[in-house]
């Protein structure tokens, strides 16, 4: 299967739901990379003009700034957001973090009018957790942070690359949350964000409205929430 070609189909169809003046949340990740590239496309055509863009981490500002789209500095209210996820269920409810840029993500998210969720078929999940839940935790007391979040009977991965420990953009940990299911997720995120240290879990609830899949055939299925 071309994921590559199913990611860039599902996102180059997302940015049709970018209208003249709006502003737009910039996703992470390589699906939402192709949504950038194509807003960046439209603007340099002049088909399209936005009145400045959201980044939701560092590496997406710099592909934007690459890009020559407008960043905004502050923001109270966006109008759509395209965004890829790591699960997506049939309620629309996700898992988001693999890239470590959840919390970002997740501001952005609850500040958006549209989020448009954009995957391949292979994010089609019936029940989220099979992908380990990522979770955004402080350094300090990270011990014990662990031991609190362990107790709620997930496996945890505290996440490295290279043999380093990963450092988000806000400067703390992820822990990667084994569960293999997750029967209550509403339940499950509120209960996880009320341990001290944990600065933002993965679980992304009632938050979508736009639901985008790609295929490799570059057909798409777009779902409304
Ligand atoms: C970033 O932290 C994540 O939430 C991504 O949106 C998610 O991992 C999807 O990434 P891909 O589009 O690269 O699969």
């Amino acid at each position: 299967m071309d994921v590559k070609l199913a990611k860039k189909t599902a996102a180059i169809e997302a940015v049709n739901y970018v209208e003249n003046g709006f502003i737009v949340g910039l996703g992470t990740g390589s699906t939402a990379y192709f949504a950038i590239q194509e807003i960046a496309t439209r603007i340099k055509q002049k088909v399209l003009t936005i009145s400045g863009a959201v980044s939701t981490s560092l590496q997406t500002e710099q592909i934007a700034r690459q890009a020559n789209i407008p960043l905004l500095n502050s923001f109270e209210k966006i109008d759509i957001t395209i965004d890829g996820a790591d699960e997506i269920d049939p309620n629309g409810n996700l898992i988001k973090g693999g890239g470590a840029a959840l919390t970002r993500e997740k501001i952005v998210a609850a500040a958006t009018e549209n989020l448009v969720i954009v995957v391949d078929q292979s994010k089609l999940v019936k029940k989220l957790g099979a992908f380990p839940l990522p979770l955004e935790i402080l350094p300090f007391g990270w011990e014990t942070t662990y031991k609190k979040v362990e107790s709620f009977g997930c496996r945890i991965g505290v996440r490295k690359a290279d043999h380093k420990l990963v450092i988000t953009d806000n400067g703390n940990y992820v822990f990667d949350c084994k569960f293999l299911e997750i029967d209550e997720p509403e339940k499950l995120s509120v209960e996880l964000n009320q341990i001290p240290g944990v600065v933002e879990n993965g679980l992304f609830i009632g938050l979508t409205k736009t639901a985008i899949v790609g295929r490799e055939n570059q057909n798409t299925e777009i779902t409304r929430f």
